[in-house]
């Protein structure tokens, strides 16, 4: 098993035991902090529309088969751009495809109907975008699109949230396999799945910079990323990768030293150490840049291509203290024009759509591109997380008063089967684009 091979030598894994704490732990208090004490200077986004950007205008087939089309079909197929992340959560009578009791693989904290939350309203909405509809989530037609191919999801725990997703879904229609798995206290960290019956794979590699990291550890208080390196632990496998999702960002804003080449670039939040402050936003963007062009290098123009998608960066919605009651009490979404993108989430997520196409000007013919662009409709599901449900029935001893809240991962099923619905619809365009060059 040729993914083993990462694992050789790994200092960096001992580490990772104590980091999964984290992610709970201080991940979420930090994104606080950020967000509430630690302003950074970016203007404000204008109170107008969210910025356009043509990355998910896509091409909307409006009849869909489970199978590719015929070439006879292909003539009278009917044609619509589609910006699928401008729209509006409207309320649906319909049901998630899955249930806790359909797939086996949905992490603990993300299963908020097994851990007793108890209005369901939530499940039922549905995104419609502006220009058109998007399509319930079909897993054969996935499955078909992802035949004899392995589609890899790296980044954090978002990364994590969107796979698993993805896996609850496809596995209403074909069962996978558990063919590796790397487990780190109750996580797995890098993990495959494969599908027989389509000799798909599907896998999970943990890299919360997606660049070289040294994650904290008792000895040393932040962490330390490598601008200029990309992570080994995923792109040492990237020869056998034919999409890769790419989905990162909220462990930037953790205290950390910046390295590029020989020398400290700065750091973020590290009082005590005699380095220069400089944000995260440069670093997302130094970040993302090397992924992409390491990329390129090593992909662009070898083997039978490949895919890259950028998923934008996924609001949290703290509204109270994250050890609280009530820390994200929402049980709606918001209306569109309720909530403006701003602040860090508009900027995180037009560092990335920037990147993904300065990447896409220098790609060379064999990768394609395009960014997932999440962030609005997530930012318009406040009542999409877990909140105190990260934890089995936290109320089932009376309210003590404090209780943990996860505000920034999806329940499952919950609103991030969306961005699946719209990866899918992505895959079918480019599958359309590659017929009309044959
Ligand atoms: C989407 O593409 C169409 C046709 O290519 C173009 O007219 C339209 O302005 C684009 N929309 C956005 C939001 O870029
Ligand atoms: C979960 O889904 C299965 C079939 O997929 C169904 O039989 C069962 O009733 C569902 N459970 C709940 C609680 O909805
Ligand atoms: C099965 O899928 C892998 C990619 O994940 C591919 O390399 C291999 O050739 C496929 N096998 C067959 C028989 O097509
Ligand atoms: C901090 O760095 C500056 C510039 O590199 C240097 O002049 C200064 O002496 C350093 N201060 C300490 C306390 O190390």
């Amino acid at each position: 098993m040729p993914i083993t091979d990462q694992f050789k030598d790994n200092k960096s894994l001992a580490l990772t035991k104590r980091l999964i704490p984290w992610t709970i732990c201080v991940l979420l208090p930090m994104a606080l902090i950020h967000s509430f004490f630690y302003p950074l200077p970016f203007s404000p986004s204008p109170k107008t529309d969210l910025p356009h950007s043509t990355n998910n205008n896509i091409t909307y087939r409006s009849s869909l088969s489970a199978s590719p089309p015929s070439s006879a079909e292909k003539g009278k197929t009917k044609e619509t751009k589609c910006d699928y992340c401008n729209g509006e959560w409207v309320s649906d009578s319909g049901s998630p495809l899955y249930n806790d009791t359909t797939c086996g693989t949905i992490k603990e904290g993300r299963n908020c109907i097994t851990h007793g939350r108890p209005e369901s309203g939530y499940l039922h909405w549905r995104w419609k975008p502006t220009q058109c509809n998007l399509p319930r989530f079909e897993p054969q037609t996935f499955l078909q699109h992802i035949k004899n191919k392995h589609v890899a999801f790296v980044g954090d725990s978002m990364a994590r949230n969107q796979l698993e997703s993805l896996l609850c879904m496809l596995a209403t229609a074909s069962t996978p396999n558990l063919v590796y798995n790397h487990k780190t206290g109750k996580d797995n960290q890098f993990s495959r799945w494969h599908f027989p019956s389509h000799n798909a794979s599907v896998s999970l590699y943990w890299s919360p910079f997606l660049v070289h990291g040294v994650e904290k550890s008792s000895t040393n208080p932040n962490n330390n990323l490598y601008l200029d390196h990309v992570d080994e632990r995923w792109a040492n496998d990237m020869d056998q990768m034919d999409l890769i999702v790419l989905s990162f960002g909220h462990w930037l804003l953790l205290p950390a030293v910046y390295h590029e080449g020989d020398s400290v670039l700065g750091c973020h939040y590290c009082p005590g150490l005699n380095h220069t402050e400089i944000g995260f936003y440069i670093v997302l963007r130094k970040a993302l840049r090397t992924t992409l062009n390491s990329i390129i290098e090593r992909r662009g123009d070898k083997g039978n291509g490949i895919d890259v998608i950028v998923t934008t960066f996924s609001p949290h919605h703290f509204e109270g203290e994250w050890d609280k009651a009530g820390a994200c009490p929402k049980t709606k979404p918001y209306r569109n024009a309720e909530k403006q993108l701003e602040g860090m989430d508009a900027e995180m997520r037009k560092i990335e759509i920037e990147e993904v196409e300065y990447a896409k000007a220098k790609a060379k013919r064999r990768l394609r591109l395009e960014a997932l662009d999440v962030t609005k409709l997530a930012l318009l599901r406040p009542d999409g997380h877990p909140g105190p449900y990260m934890n089995p029935f936290p109320f089932v001893n009376g309210n003590a008063g404090s209780v943990q809240n996860d505000c920034v991962h999806w329940c499952l099923p919950g609103p991030i089967d969306t961005w699946n619905e719209i990866l899918l619809e992505m895959m079918k365009k480019w599958e359309k684009q590659s017929r009309n060059e044959d």
